[in-house]
């Protein structure tokens, strides 16, 4: 057994844990109490499986609890430290804040926007954002944000679906120093969505836009709009956002998450995971169009009246220690950022962290995807100087917030590298088999979570059945991640992966099946299957087996077309690393591609005899697709 590591807060609460555990439903309402209602609810949680509501009857607003309960004592606190990539730098109180949200829900309203209409927001990370995010929850509109690196084709499906007729974009971000120009992407995705009114456009970067009749500068609507707005008093389970995350099917899900029961979880979890003080300076590297952000950069700190930094560009920009400059320059005590790029700045070495005075840090976390316990170790050592408690933090966009992490701010465990620990406070969380039953300790099975926590999506946007059958038909009124873990003796979790063909590259979620619906969708291909395999800096990445219509040989120039395709229809992460034109894919009887089989063949790994592999797979063909895929592998390989 690896070592552990003991470093505490010496903040302990056994008597939390113990009420959780006797009552998790009295647990959570307490927690609860946490947060500003404007009428208290009649019952804590209405349970009819799969449909959770909680704190029914009572009524909220998410943007009054950020801003408007912190004006009293903290109105010239800052709430954001924000850093342009270029350099430029805004500070931004909780007075300020407070104000600008007002008038910008004024101007969604001068637009038509009423309570519980969509609100699509493409934006850099810039203040605008989270003052965009909570102007639509002070009104009751349901915000979804995309992250500004998704495609037009991408965009158009989301406000499809979510039928925005509002969309907030800028005339562009800056990205490595370039401008990434937003707008354009905007009119290429609503180019032939008529419902679609009012384009609202923020000037971050100096490039020309061309402007329609739909479109309104953000700074022409401000000058014209006053600054007192009323938070609207809102049912506890109005929905306060839609985040559209990928899945195993083609098109991504809206994950829909409501008002009282988010907020709860966020507000505990929050100060629980990262024992937040008045006095800290937190900040999370993740990008607001990421749940990540939603929940820890946009409203777990402003509920806390915390201090945060928010950083525009890219984590190396303009050169690799960019992130430790900032750590220094803003006195940050919690940091929160994701494996992969705690991979990035190990490989660039110890001497560009060593060279600046890190020494404010107090607690570091990380997210997002399994951290190898070397990397965890780096982290520990170079970044916290042994002295800093590491919270490796699991959740998921539907469960809202962390489920399973090390709680500095509530006891002292001691940590072992790798592993997430245990479950929060009133959340039940078991590894099981096939059929349901809790396995023995140290033996890989599905991680399910057995009962209801108040940061649980409500549904997925417009659909309830799939929503039912996804995360909960697998097993009986048990909530279904789709992760392997195992516990080990101590009753530690360790995260192993995913269960299904859901892709982490670099940290973001990505599914194969969207992937290989967009590859075929180019008009010489006639099949295409997509696996991941790992990388040491971004933890996966994709490759793509595709075959080509009879009669058609490949070239670079479709290879490039294909990826051309990947980076217009969805988002340049997609892209893969590696296209390889095969004549076959391996398949079972039944016609189901064998990915596992595949992933094993990119991974350069010996696949034996393939009669053994699968269920009733066609052997012969099978093992002719391997030996003909290994082989072409090699010839692209060099
Ligand atoms: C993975 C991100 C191991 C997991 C907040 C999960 C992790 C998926 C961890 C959700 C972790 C997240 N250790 N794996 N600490 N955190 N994951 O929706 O597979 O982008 O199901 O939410 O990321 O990804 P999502």
């Amino acid at each position: 057994m690896d070592k552990t590591y003991d470093i505490g807060l010496g903040n302990i609460d056994v008597n939390l844990r113990k009420k959780a555990d006797s009552d998790f439903v009295s647990f959570w309402d307490d927690e609860a109490k946490n947060l500003s209602w404007f009428s208290h609810w009649e019952k804590t949680l209405d349970w009819h499986p799969p449909f959770a509501k909680w704190f029914v009857g009572g009524t909220i607003n998410a943007s009054y609890n950020a801003l408007d309960v912190h004006q009293k004592t903290k109105s010239g606190k800052s709430a954001i430290l924000w850093e342009g990539e270029d350099g430029e730098s805004r500070v931004i109180t909780y007075g300020e804040m407070l104000s600008q949200v007002k008038k910008f829900s004024n101007v969604l309203k001068s637009l038509g926007v009423k309570k519980g209409d969509r609100v699509t927001i493409y934006l850099p990370m810039v203040p605008e954002l989270p003052i965009a995010m909570l102007a639509c929850a002070r009104i009751g509109a349901t915000h979804t944000v995309i992250f500004s690196g998704f495609s037009a084709a991408s965009i158009k499906d989301r406000i499809i679906d979510s039928h925005s007729k509002v969309v907030v974009t800028a005339n562009g971000g800056y990205r490595r120093g370039k401008i990434v120009k937003l707008k354009e992407v905007i009119d290429e995705a609503i180019k032939d969505v008529n419902f679609v009114k009012h384009v609202v456009v923020l000037e971050r970067t100096k490039n020309e836009i061309s402007i329609s009749s739909k479109d309104k500068l953000w700074s022409d609507l401000m000058n014209n709009v006053s600054d007192s707005c009323d938070a609207e008093k809102l049912d506890s389970a109005h929905p306060l956002y839609i985040l559209y995350t990928s899945g195993t099917t083609g098109k991504p899900k809206g994950v829909l998450h409501g008002t009282g029961g988010y907020l709860t979880h966020l507000y505990s979890t929050f100060k629980w995971a990262f024992d937040i003080k008045d006095s800290d300076i937190f900040f999370c590297t993740a990008d607001i169009g990421w749940v990540t952000g939603h929940s820890y950069v946009v409203y777990a700190p402003l509920l806390h009246g915390a201090t945060q930094v928010m950083y525009e560009g890219a984590p190396d920009f303009p050169d690799a220690s960019r992130m430790w400059s900032i750590l220094q320059k803003y006195h940050v005590t919690i940091f929160y950022t994701t494996p992969t790029a705690l991979r990035m700045f190990m490989k660039f070495g110890d001497n560009i962290p060593n060279s600046f005075d890190l020494s404010s840090l107090r607690l570091l976390g990380t997210v997002g995807e399994p951290i190898n316990p070397e990397v965890w170790k780096w982290y520990f050592k170079t970044i916290g100087k042994e002295k800093c408690p590491i919270i490796d933090t699991w959740w998921q966009t539907e469960t809202g917030g962390m489920l399973i992490s090390p709680l500095p701010g509530l006891e002292t465990i001691p940590l072992k590298p790798g592993s997430g620990t245990r479950p929060i406070p009133g959340v039940h969380i078991s590894v099981v088999d096939e059929n349901g039953d809790d396995v023995s300790p140290n033996t890989k099975g599905y991680l399910v979570v057995k009962n209801p926590w108040p940061g649980m999506l409500l549904t997925l946007w417009n659909d309830d059945e799939k929503y039912k059958t996804v995360y909960w038909s697998k097993y009986e009124h048990c909530y279904y991640p789709g992760d392997y873990a195992l516990k080990d003796d101590d009753g530690y979790f360790w995260l192993l992966g995913r269960t299904d063909d859901i892709l982490k590259v670099a940290g973001h979620r990505i599914g194969t099946a969207e992937l290989e619906s967009c590859i075929v969708s180019h008009s010489d291909v006639a099949e295409s299957a997509v696996c991941g395999i790992p990388d040491d800096v971004k933890g996966e990445v994709i490759i793509a087996f595709v075959v080509l219509k009879q009669g058609l040989s490949d070239s670079k120039i479709l290879e490039k077309e294909i990826s051309d395709k990947i980076r217009n229809d969805i988002a340049a992460i997609a892209t893969p690393k590696q296209i390889y034109f095969v004549s076959k894919l391996p398949k079972t009887r039944s016609g189901k591609i064998m990915r596992r089989l595949l992933k094993g063949i990119a991974n350069n790994e010996k696949i034996g005899d393939v009669s053994t592999l699968e269920d009733g797979a066609a052997v012969t063909e099978v093992q002719s697709a391997v030996d003909y895929i290994q082989k072409s592998i090699k010839e692209t390989s060099g």
